[in-house]
Order: C-alpha cells, then structure tokens, then sequence
C-alpha cells in the first residue's frame, strides 16, 4: 500500500476537506518518545506535538491503559476509586478556589459545558473571544472559534475582540500601557453587546493565545482582563487545552503563569497523552448551581481507563521532572532561535517558553511584513529533512514549534541546524 494509494482511499471516505498537514502528506505508523516513523522507515523528530505530552506511546501510560482496560472499563455511573483518585490529583494543582472537575472527552465538549455553566450561571448570553481563536468544533463553540467562523455565523451573542500583537503593536508602550490598550478593546466589545441588549456571560481566552500566534502577553494584561469581566457581570473561562499540564515550564498552568484565578477552566489534548481525555475544572458554588438545574452526564468522560491514563501522566510529569525539563531546554531553544535570528533576516521575532515557541517570518524587518509564503516552504522543507513543525497566526506566517516535554538538549540541535540549513537554502 502506498501513500498515495491511501490517500486516494482516505479522500473516498473522509473527504478531501477533512485536514492533512504538509504538501507531501506523512503516513505515520510508530512513534516513541521525541520520534515518529513512516511508513518507509524514515525517522522525524517531532518538534510539534502537545498532544503525546510526556512522550509518543510512553510506558508507562500505555501500561496503565492497558492495565486498567483488562480489569475494568464500564461507564462513569458506578463508583470507582482510580477516578476519585485522580481528580483529587488534577485538582491539586489548581488554586484553593477551583476545586470541583467534569470529567469530558475532548476540547471541544469542554468548552461547550463552560459555555452552558456560564449562561446558567450569569442568566447572560454574551459571549467574547478573539478574531483568530479556536476553541473546538461543538455548535456552539464553533461560533466562538473565529479562526474557522466568518462574523455572519457567530449570530448576535458573541463578539471577539482583535488579537493582541505587541511585536508590531508595542510603539514604545510599556506593558502597563499595553494591557490598558488591550483590556480596553474588550470594554468596546463589552459595550457593544450592552447597547443591543446583551449581557456579558463570559469572555473565553486561550491563556497562551496559541492558535493567535503565541504573543507576548504583557504583564498585567488577564487579571485586569478577569476584573473588567467580572465588573460587566460575566465569568472567565481560561482554555488550557494548550498551555496548560505545564507547557511553559515556569507553571502548571497558563492562567498561573500570568497571575490570574478564572472561574472555570478548559483542559484536554494532552491530559490523556493521546487518549481522549478532557475536563473541566471550576468552584463548588459555580458546580452546584449548574447542576442543581441540569443533569450532567457523559458516557465516556472520565471512565477507569481514563482515569488511570491521567493518572499516570500527572505521575510521568511528575518523576520526569518534565515542567523542569521544558524551562531548560526551552531556554536553550530560545537561545538557539536568537542566534539564527541574527542570522537569519527572514527571522523577524522569536517568542516562547518551555516547550512552546514561535518564529516570525517576515519578508523586512523593518515594517515586519508577514511572509506566509515562505512560512510555508519552511514548514514543508523541515518536514522533508525530518523534523515536524507547523504554522500560526493571523497571517500564517509564524512558526509553531511545540515538542513533547520530554524535547532534550540534542533533539534541540537537531531542531536548531535542520531550522538553519533551510533557512540558508531559502536565501
Ligand atoms: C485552544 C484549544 N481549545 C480547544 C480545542 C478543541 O479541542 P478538541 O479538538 O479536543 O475538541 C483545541 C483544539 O485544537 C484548542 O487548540
């Protein structure tokens, strides 16, 4: 079976809409760590994905799974201690205030049960995001999920506010200024609601801004956001479906990472390693409400396997010593990129921590003009000498780097001089 036969195949029954990363589609058939293979042999460094968080197939995730789906995987209605067990410990890692969690299967079903919680809760309908956000793929997240979602779709309850760009946006500000400059445009979004009769149920932010193109964020900027929310009468739902189970090393999770305590939070691709397993996590008050109003239940979400995959990616995370590991070798990346920005003209910015990054190419540094076509051919030549990456942004011309946490110091090498020699053979 060739590549090509299988996806003349794939297009018959999925589609020719239904996504595939890169010009030269990959056919992936075993991976292990940092590594993938495809189905030729060839060996890739995967410099991209968050979702084998700890590591492609880990040990000891797949050993739990399996251990658990021999001994018992029924439903979430009985009583079972693997799952107590690891909300206790998911819930550990969460501010004092955040102490109750749904179990879920994917991004997207927590986002939509945020969204519900938040109207319920608010009695509102308002909902805010940003102009590039992706949320997930329910009906009613899709209306938030602006990247995908032209304006006519979003209907009269949601309005997304401009993304936040200071590499282009600074003009001298300090981050005070900024986050006052930003924080604003939420308020005229938060006042065109009012004057059509809307109120604010929730403004719902990813806390690292990653399908936005990674921005600096300023200082400040998500707790005036939360008190400017919370003043309109709405709650703040933080999506750490990507920031968060310690991505930028420094914190478990992204709204910590800026000081900031929502009132629920979003969580799923990499809690599971790969398994689908998702969640939200919010106060008891906020809980009790909802659920004294509606019955929550889902099949799936959260059943003993499930539970003892999370489990044993808290415990990998844990004795890996995994958020250190992404500071460390995080900075050496970031230095890494700041030597070949010097370089490298075509560099306009480098952003990030721990094991999430992002490169601006621009075609002048001066007026930082994004240069998505060549963005491109980055993606797809690091994709022909064997390291994974992908692209973001509004104007598709940043590089999304974003490597399971286990990305050592030589995978970062590899990364570095792959990354170098393309950028030379560009020009
Ligand atoms: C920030 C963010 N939120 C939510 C989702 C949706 O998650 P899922 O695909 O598991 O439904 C994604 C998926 O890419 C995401 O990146």
């Amino acid at each position: 079976m060739t590549t090509n036969s299988l996806l003349e195949r794939r297009f018959r029954v999925l589609g020719r809409n239904s996504p595939l990363f890169y010009d030269k589609p990959l056919q992936l058939v075993r991976g292990e760590g940092v590594w993938l293979y495809d189905a030729d042999g060839k060996r890739y460094l995967d410099a991209y994905n968050n979702v084998p968080h700890v590591g492609h197939c880990h040990p000891r995730v797949v050993d739990a799974l399996c251990r658990q789906a021999r001994t018992l995987n029924s439903h979430t209605r009985y009583l079972d201690e693997t799952v107590v067990n690891y909300a206790e410990r998911l819930l550990a890692t969460f501010h004092p205030s955040l102490q109750r969690v749904f179990l879920t299967c994917t991004g997207s079903e927590s986002n939509e049960l945020a969204l519900r919680i938040a109207r319920e809760c608010t009695g509102n309908m308002g909902v805010i995001s940003t102009a590039f956000a992706y949320h997930g793929n329910t009906a009613a997240v899709s209306q938030i999920s602006s990247v995908f979602t032209t304006p006519e779709k979003r209907g009269p309850f949601v309005r997304c506010v401009p993304v936040i760009d200071p590499y282009r946006e600074r003009n001298g500000r300090t981050d005070e200024q900024l986050a006052d400059a930003y924080v604003h445009d939420l308020e005229v979004a938060i006042d065109d609601f009012e004057r059509i009769g809307v109120k604010l149920a929730a403004v719902l932010f990813c806390t690292a801004f990653s399908s936005e193109g990674l921005p600096d964020i300023p200082r400040g900027y998500f707790p005036k956001v939360a008190a400017a929310v919370h003043a309109a009468g709405g709650l703040v739902i933080a999506d750490e479906v990507q920031a968060g189970f310690g991505r930028f090393g420094s914190h478990m999770w992204g709204h910590d990472r800026h000081g900031m305590v929502p009132d629920i939070v979003t969580m799923g691709k990499p809690m599971g390693n790969g398994h689908p397993l998702a969640g939200v996590v919010t106060t008891p008050d906020l809980m009790d409400r909802f659920t004294s109003q509606n019955m929550y239940f889902n099949t799936f979400g959260g059943n003993e396997v499930s539970a003892a995959v999370g489990l044993a990616v808290l415990d990998v995370l844990r004795d890996e010593q995994l958020l250190q590991n992404a500071l460390r070798v995080g900075e050496y990346v970031l230095d890494g990129m700041r030597a070949l920005q010097k370089r490298h003209a075509i560099i306009g910015d480098v952003r990030g921590q721990g094991m999430f990054f992002a490169v601006e190419v621009v075609s002048d540094r001066q007026t930082r003009t994004p240069d998505a076509t060549r963005t491109k051919a980055i993606v797809n030549a690091m994709r022909e000498r064997g390291v994974l990456i992908s692209r973001i942004g509004p104007h598709d011309n940043i590089l999304k780097i974003r490597p399971p946490m286990v990305f050592s110091t030589e995978n970062a090498g590899l990364l570095l001089s792959t990354l170098d020699s393309v950028l030379s053979d560009l020009g």
